[in-house]
């Protein structure tokens, strides 16, 4: 029988600290009303004296306790996330030392911005389904608040920090990843990017340039809206799947009118979608798997209940992939 990745645990981590629209009202110009309308966005959390490593591995310990799974078992950790603690080692190496993961499994990073927990976890499932891997410990992680411009109040209002993960079992049965797409188009990378703090050598001159992340907001709801809808025709015919059969779409958290557009078109009730962007803003590679630990926490799946994970982001890249839970 073939191999199936399964996902037997998720789990999410959010700092205390949540800064709310008012509090942004007392940094920038803006306003609550417009922020709300605009995006949906009510507050976010921001991490305090917290790396993007130890929210990291809080969000992975909660999922391998909620798989009964000790850190010895796992043979994989992919990271997701585009803010490590260093340019090296991996945010994944830190993860495996802090969790006691076994020494010698494999733990690497993925950078795909909102995309990179579905880019990890299409990565894990293809090293699952190919042998040699069992259990596999997957992470979306990013500390936006580290990247912004806290001046900006196009880019500022729109982010928080956050981390979610999954375990993944290589199994035989029905349940798992049914199909998982991934994409990206470089040639429009400066619709969103950010290039960090960037060092020069002596034998360069160059100007300083924008570290902080700058966005084309308008082109990237533009690209957002078809990008994800053709991702989720591509994964329902891959799966051989309707869109009658989804049980809950677990889109990108990045505008509630992005997610309320790709709702409408494929004509899915409200509580088909689910979304928590009102409490967290746009955490990037965190927001899908924290959405996917809440929905799992709230009792909004059952067993064999179809879930479609749908994400769009800097690159560009997009993905999408279904799951039978
Ligand atoms: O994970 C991927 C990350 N990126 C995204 O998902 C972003 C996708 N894009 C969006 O979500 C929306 O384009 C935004 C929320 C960023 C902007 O919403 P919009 O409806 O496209 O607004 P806009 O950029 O067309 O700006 C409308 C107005 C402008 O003023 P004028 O030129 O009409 O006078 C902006 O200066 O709103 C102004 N504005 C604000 N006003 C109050 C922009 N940001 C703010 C703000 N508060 N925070």
């Amino acid at each position: 029988m073939s191999v199936i990745s399964r996902i037997i645990g998720t789990g999410s981590f959010v700092p205390k600290k949540f800064v709310t629209n008012h509090d942004l009202e007392l940094m920038v110009e803006t306003s609550e009303e417009w922020i709300t309308t605009r995006t949906g966005i009510r507050e976010r959390r921001i991490c305090v004296n917290e790396s993007t490593s130890e929210i990291a591995s809080k969000a992975g310990r909660a999922a391998l306790e909620a798989a009964g799974v000790s850190p010895q078992e796992i043979d994989l950790v992919i990271v997701a996330t585009v803010t490590p603690d260093m340019s090296f080692p991996s945010t994944a190496c830190f993860v495996q030392s802090e969790l006691g993961i076994k020494a010698g499994a494999a733990a690497f990073d993925v950078s795909a911005a909102c995309s990179g927990f579905l880019f990890a976890l299409d990565c894990a499932d293809r090293y699952v389904k190919s042998g040699g891997f069992s259990k596999a410990l997957v992470i979306g992680v990013d500390v936006f608040s580290r990247l912004i411009d806290w001046t900006d109040r196009a880019t500022c209002v729109l982010f928080g920090d956050g981390a979610g993960a999954v375990v993944l079992s290589a199994e035989t049965g029905a349940r798992g990843i049914l199909s998982s797409h991934v994409h990206s188009d470089g040639s429009h990378w400066n619709m969103l990017y950010a290039r960090g703090h960037v060092e020069t050598n002596p034998f360069e001159k160059e100007e300083p340039k924008e570290a902080h992340l700058v966005m084309q907001g308008n082109d990237t709801f533009k690209f957002a809206v078809r990008t994800m809808g053709a991702a989720i025709t591509e994964t329902l015919e891959a799966s051989g799947l309707k869109t009658e059969d989804i049980a809950l779409l677990i889109p990108h958290q990045a505008n509630i009118r992005i997610i309320n557009a790709m709702r409408e078109r494929l004509k899915l009730e409200d509580d088909r979608v689910f979304t928590n962007i009102e409490k967290y803003g746009n955490t990037s590679a965190g927001s899908i798997p924290l959405a996917f630990d809440e929905a799992v926490r709230e009792g909004r799946l059952k067993e064999n209940d179809i879930v479609l994970f749908v994400a769009f982001g800097g690159g560009l890249t997009w993905a999408s992939s279904a799951i039978r839970w």
